[in-house]
């Protein structure tokens, strides 16, 4: 069983994949996060995200592992725990621009389809049901308004002790999904036959269960 989750930032996708992640005994694969550490590491390494064919390098000899622990997901780069490195709004911007070289997305989604292989998976990214898992069973794309989902953004990071402001956050968010949508390279977009969920106006703990709920009966139908 493959279920594939896409959306813009923000939308809940990781929360909500996680859930149904433990609560079903499907492995997690959050695409994001691979993006995000090839972004951190352009960073690290002063290359400027401009640079197509040196990131696309870059990519190519970077060792990316998910690895479960005690505390959930961490993700490895090149043999180290960046887990706790790559949720910055520097890092976002970051796994934007680089998610738009060609060369970048072919060699992070052959790992993830290696990582999905025969297990029965949940995967959250933008392009998973279009082009990384076209034949899943289940394609959601989860959606809400910017300003919902800036808000529950801005929270998170608040709580984190991240000093941002709202407007700072939605604009950054505005920014990248303009560029996760108009990228040439698979851009994000539902899948034909994607299910369309709209969380706006709801909390985050109202839109995990109405997909735990959809989600469970798809798999029982
Ligand atoms: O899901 P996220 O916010 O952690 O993703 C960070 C960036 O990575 C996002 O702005 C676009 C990119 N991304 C992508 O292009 N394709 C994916 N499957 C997942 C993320």
């Amino acid at each position: 069983m493959q279920i594939a989750i896409d959306g813009p930032a923000g939308a809940g996708k990781s929360t909500i994949s996680k859930f149904v992640a433990s609560e079903m005994g499907y492995l997690y694969i959050d695409t994001g996060a691979m993006y995000r550490a090839i972004g951190y590491k352009a960073l690290e390494n002063n290359i400027s995200l401009d640079e197509s064919e040196k990131i696309d390098a870059m990519a190519k000899e970077s060792e990316i592992e998910l690895k479960i622990t005690d505390h959930g997901q961490s993700i490895y780069l090149d043999g180290k725990d960046v887990t706790g490195k790559i949720r910055t709004p520097e890092v976002s911007m970051a796994a934007s621009k680089v998610s738009a070289i060609g060369g970048v997305r072919r060699s992070l989604v052959e790992l993830q389809r290696k990582i999905a292989g025969s297990n029965n998976v949940i995967m959250d990214g933008r392009d998973i049901g279009t082009v990384v898992l076209p034949d899943a069973e289940i394609k959601i794309f989860l959606t809400a308004s910017a300003e919902d989902r800036a808000m529950r953004r801005y929270l998170e990071l608040k709580e984190k002790g991240t000093e941002t402001s709202y407007q700072a956050v939605l604009e950054d968010m505005q920014k990248r999904d303009y560029q996760d949508s108009h990228r040439a390279e698979s851009p994000l977009k539902a899948a034909d036959d994607a299910t369309i969920i709209d969380t706006s106006g709801q909390t985050l703990g109202e839109s995990v269960q109405l997909i735990v709920d959809f989600i469970k009966s798809r798999v029982q139908a």
